[in-house]
């Protein structure tokens, strides 16, 4: 790696920033100032839990409902009024269209009322800007990030805020794609993925072996482990499931982790990089986190994990974003419209 660049602190503009995030089935919105996070509001939805995963038609309308207040809930309690605001931040992609539809005309329609700026920004590169919400723990650039959500798995090399380069992703299912989907298969409800954490917590992580694909280069695949995981459960008697929950979710746990955690091995030889971060929600994974701070303390690595509120979706990473392309005047038009897809 050539140069090793530094952070500098965010210049004390007073420049105040309202971040709408809506590209899923979470409504959140933040306020930063000069790229400190004043306030992050984020309003779940429950209405999917009885269909398994994430009706599109039924986020949008849920966007529609909680858009105004928690809008004003982040104004409230970041002690901010609407004419305090200098830039209206949106997600404009990846994500369900009329989830992000509902942001985008929200955000225009608060930035033509007011006046100002609007700044679009990439979903992916925001939850890798998470690892530089906290001023006082966060990595020099170049740094790697392992992002991992529910509809991505990349590795990233960071060169600046603004300078991302994708050097290996899934060729097939994510890893919270994973989780979720195994979790299933073990009767859990949706999403899965913090529930197989829970049970994982008492479970043996040896106690079943899953396949692990041999990918080439920095990417990932993860849809074979799910139907590993079936095949193996097709074979039980009545009731293993039950019976062996913990360690069931244990192993599946450990044999997901140990596929992102080599592959992120194989990008610190490669790169030369050692400053290592994760990011988005499967980051939230307390098996992952011990993984990846066990991993740096043995390879001498500096290890970097949001903040657990700033791992799954959220509103503060899209501030955060748009307080450095603000910083650079990368400013959206009002004819910015949203892409379901994932390139940068
Ligand atoms: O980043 P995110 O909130 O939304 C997307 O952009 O997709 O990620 C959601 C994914 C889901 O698959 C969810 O099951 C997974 O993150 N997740 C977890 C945990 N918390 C969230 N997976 C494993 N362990 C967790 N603790
Ligand atoms: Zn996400």
């Amino acid at each position: 790696m050539t140069n090793n660049l530094s952070l500098s602190s965010p210049q004390s503009s007073g420049i105040t920033i309202l971040a709408i995030e809506s590209s899923c089935d979470d409504t959140s919105a933040a306020v930063c100032r000069d790229g400190i996070i004043l306030s992050n509001i984020i309003a779940n939805q429950t209405v999917h839990e009885k269909y398994g995963g994430v009706v599109p038609e039924l986020a949008s309308r849920a966007h529609i409902q909680n858009i105004v207040p928690t809008v004003q809930t982040a104004l409230t309690s970041a002690n901010v009024k609407l004419e305090d605001i200098d830039a209206v931040a949106f997600t404009q992609s990846p994500g369900l269209i009329g989830s992000l539809l509902v942001g985008v005309q929200f955000a225009k329609s608060v930035a033509l009322a007011l006046d100002k700026p609007l700044i679009a920004v990439h979903h992916m590169q925001a939850h890798v800007l998470a690892n530089l919400i906290d001023a006082d723990n966060r990595p020099d650039f170049p740094f790697l990030c392992l992002t991992v959500s529910g509809g991505h798995t990349q590795i990233v090399l960071v060169k600046s805020p603004l300078e991302l380069d994708v050097i290996g992703e899934t060729i097939d299912d994510a890893a919270g794609e994973a989780f979720d989907k195994c979790a299933k298969l073990l009767g859990l409800p949706y999403p899965g993925g913090p529930l197989v954490d829970k049970h994982a917590k008492e479970g043996n992580p040896s106690a079943f072996k899953f396949a692990e694909p041999q990918m080439a280069e920095l990417n990932f695949s993860f849809s074979g482990l799910k139907t590993s995981v079936l095949y193996f459960l097709q074979k039980q008697e009545a009731g293993f499931i039950e019976a062996n929950l913990k360690d069931l979710c244990a192993s599946i746990q450990y044999t997901i982790i140990n596929i992102l955690l080599k592959k992120l091995n194989k990008a610190v030889l490669q790169t030369g990089v050692k400053r290592v971060c994760i990011a988005g929600g499967v980051s939230a994974n307390s098996g992952l986190r011990n993984g990846l701070q066990t991993m740096g303390k043995k390879y001498g690595w500096q290890t970097f994990i949001p903040a657990f509120q700033y791992c799954t979706d959220n509103a503060a990473m899209i501030a955060i974003t748009a307080h450095y392309k603000y910083q650079a005047g990368q400013f959206a038009g009002l004819d910015a419209s949203p892409s379901a897809r994932a390139e940068w």
